[in-house]
């Protein structure tokens, strides 16, 4: 079943003279228990269709289901079952953390002594419990991301929504949120995550939709959106006197898609490099070739966002 199901997704915000299409036209499914990720340069509009999907912004145009309810009349059945932690954090910055989250546990209708425990249970998990008497002002930026997302999943929602939720995380809070967000998986919920590290898609989604301009340009798995591309990249370093014969025997090769020479490296193309390594050494050592080095190289993401945006990630 579908927890998210999107149709013609169209927003548009006009300033003063100038109109911004910020959603053209956006079809999205998410099955239910999925990750997904939607990545995207800023300004693509990830944020705008997060604010709709979660009725806080209502479109222009087109319809979506979140949790089998629609947006425009089930709004209030939505907000209790999903969870959204907003680009910009929603902490109340003169109260302390504890209080944060036991003010939006309440506000989720979980009674009293049902807050407190499960209140503590998060600030234990996400490591907070030491500050969590402090306010929040005085937190750190990665502190205060940490709380976010607590404040995000108090009510066990099934369906999560989060907005770039490591910017401003060291290496190690991240490593942390990735594992809270898989242990959250596992129980069940449901992720929409944005974000423009690749690595971070790549890691954590069993889906990604790349997005720009408003609209979702491709939608697969990390694996299938990399296969897209020409496939893997094996280099050989060969003795230039060996490189014809061998440049010979790897052309007549089935899982070779093709093959070029590199000043003294054998350039070759496969479907999957994990196979080909151990077929491309048997080859070698069956022909009594001197194989100097051998490297193998994957399309990334943003390989695969280069290829179908016309520009890199980094740069947009
Ligand atoms: N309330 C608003 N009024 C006017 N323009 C807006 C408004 N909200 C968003 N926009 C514009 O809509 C476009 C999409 O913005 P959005 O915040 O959805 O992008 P984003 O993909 O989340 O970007 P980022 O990666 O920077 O967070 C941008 O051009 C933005 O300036
Ligand atoms: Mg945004």
């Amino acid at each position: 079943m579908a927890i998210i199901e999107a149709h013609g997704l169209k927003k548009q915000f006009k300033s003063g003279k100038t109109v911004v299409d910020a959603l053209c036209g956006i079809n999205l499914s998410v099955a239910e228990g999925g990750i997904i990720g939607l990545l995207g340069p800023n300004g693509a509009g990830k944020t705008t269709l997060l604010r709709i999907l979660t009725t806080l912004l209502q479109p222009d145009a087109g319809t979506a289901q979140i949790v089998g309810q629609p947006i425009d009349t089930g709004s209030a059945a939505i907000r209790r079952r999903i969870g959204y932690v907003s680009q910009q954090g929603g902490a109340e910055a003169a109260a302390t953390g504890r209080e944060n989250v036991l003010l939006q546990a309440r506000l989720h209708g979980l009674s009293a002594a049902e807050a407190k425990q499960r209140v503590s249970e998060l600030l234990v998990g996400f490591e907070l419990e030491s500050i969590a008497d402090r306010v929040v002002q005085t937190y750190s930026g990665g502190q205060r991301r940490r709380l976010d997302l607590a404040m995000g999943m108090v009510h066990r929602p099934v369906l999560l929504f989060l907005d770039e939720p490591a910017v401003g995380l060291d290496p190690q809070s991240r490593a942390r949120l990735w594992d809270e967000v898989r242990s959250l998986h596992r129980g069940g919920t449901s992720v929409v995550i944005t974000t423009h590290y690749l690595d971070e898609a790549d890691a954590l989604c069993d889906r990604v939709a790349i997005i720009d301009h408003g609209q979702i340009i491709v939608e697969d798995s990390p694996a299938g959106l990399k296969r897209t591309l020409a496939g893997d990249v094996v280099r050989l370093g060969i003795r230039v006197d060996e490189l014809e014969q061998a440049r010979t025997l790897f052309t007549n090769q089935a899982f070779v898609r093709d093959i070029s020479c590199e000043d003294e490296h054998l350039r070759l193309v496969v479907e999957q490099g994990e196979t080909a390594l151990p077929q491309i050494l048997q080859l070698v050592n069956d022909h009594g070739l001197s194989l100097q080095t051998i490297t193998l190289d994957r399309p990334s993401l943003d390989d695969v966002f280069l290829h179908y945006t016309g520009r890199s990630l980094r740069d947009a």
